[in-house]
């Protein structure tokens, strides 16, 4: 079934419909970066196209961060190079949530619209 993934700081709603994954744009298929890039390809820098190669798409994941698959070690190597980490933080290409629940990110004000492909 259908979950919703919102994002705190610009109030947009992205509706996941699970059947339509992978949306095919960045990241891993059903990845934030990939749900949120197929409608807004802006709002989340992704400056190496979605591959765990930089940590520009790092995201907080406020809410139904436990839906989440796992870091991996990939992921956790460029999430240390992360200004202003938190216990939250992900990378949004890398971050799949299984669908059981809502989703609510939060994209860090250092983030926005510092690194442009
Ligand atoms: Fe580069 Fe996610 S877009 S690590």
């Amino acid at each position: 079934k259908s979950y919703k993934i919102t994002v705190q700081n610009t109030g947009q709603e992205f509706v996941v419909e699970p059947e339509k994954i992978p949306y095919g744009r960045h990241g891993i298929p059903g990845s934030i970066l990939d749900t949120i890039s197929k409608t807004d390809s802006e709002l989340i820098d992704h400056a190496c196209g979605g591959v765990q190669a930089c940590s520009t798409c790092h995201i907080i994941v406020e809410k139904g961060l436990d839906s989440c698959n796992e870091i991996s070690d990939r992921e956790d190597d460029y999430l240390d190079q992360t200004p202003g980490l938190t216990l939250e933080s992900r990378l949004s290409c890398a971050c799949v949530p299984d669908g059981s629940e809502d989703i609510v990110i939060r994209i860090p004000d250092w983030n926005r619209n510092e690194v442009k492909e």
